[in-house]
């Protein structure tokens, strides 16, 4: 079966991601949405750098890296690091940033959290390698609920918008009885039409 490119790329753009920014410490810094966490013990998370980008061997030589998760209001910067061709002396002005303390690379002030990683291993992946980290540090403001994150969707920067509250208010009550009453079934599937919910006193 033969897979044509653009059917691909929209299929893949399904797929809702987040934005981080990947930096190392000599200050370069690239917009990645192909990151993910990976494993608790040991603490790993992988990210997908593509073999032509200037980055993939400035990230391989430092070793070390740092992420930083984007929020909603930082698509400038998302923007910004993942243009091609853009100067890489001072790529990171006009950017809040201070070195992260387990590896010196930049930590993005504005991010929702942060990460600091060495490298354990670097798949080989067609056009990209996948560089896996093992996280030595994070950085998590106590304090995020009010920002949500930048997402990436169908070739489009987007926002989180909240379920109605009619949808989380019927579900959360089926759950909490379903575990308070013996012999209540929890494994069948929520009611969400019209009428009474079994979650509800009736
Ligand atoms: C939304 C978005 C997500 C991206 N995700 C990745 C990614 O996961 N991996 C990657 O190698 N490049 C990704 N890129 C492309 C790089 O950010 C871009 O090619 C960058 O300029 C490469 O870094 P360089 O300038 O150091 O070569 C993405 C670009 C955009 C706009």
């Amino acid at each position: 079966m033969s897979l044509d490119d653009a059917s691909f790329r929209r299929a893949a753009g399904q797929f809702a991601s987040g934005i981080v920014v990947v930096t190392t410490r000599g200050g370069h810094a690239m917009t990645v949405s192909a990151f993910t966490s990976v494993s608790l013990d040991p603490p790993l998370v992988l990210f997908c750098a593509e073999k032509i980008a200037r980055f993939h061997d400035a990230v391989l030589a430092e070793g070390s890296w740092a992420v930083s998760i984007l929020a909603e209001d930082d698509e400038k910067t998302a923007r910004w690091l993942a243009t091609r061709g853009r100067p890489l002396d001072g790529q990171l002005e006009g950017v809040a940033y201070h070195p992260g303390p387990a590896t010196g690379a930049p930590l993005l002030d504005d991010a929702l959290a942060a990460l600091e990683c060495r490298t354990t291993a670097v798949h080989d992946a067609g056009d990209h390698s996948i560089v896996v980290g093992e996280v030595e540090a994070v950085t998590a403001p106590p304090e995020t609920a009010d920002r949500g994150p930048l997402l990436h969707y169908s070739g489009a920067y987007r926002r989180l918008r909240s379920l109605p509250r009619t949808v989380t208010g019927a579900l959360t009550p089926v759950t909490v009885r379903d575990h308070a009453r013996p012999g209540f079934s929890a494994g069948r599937p929520l009611r969400s039409g019209p009428g009474p919910s079994p979650g509800r006193p009736r």
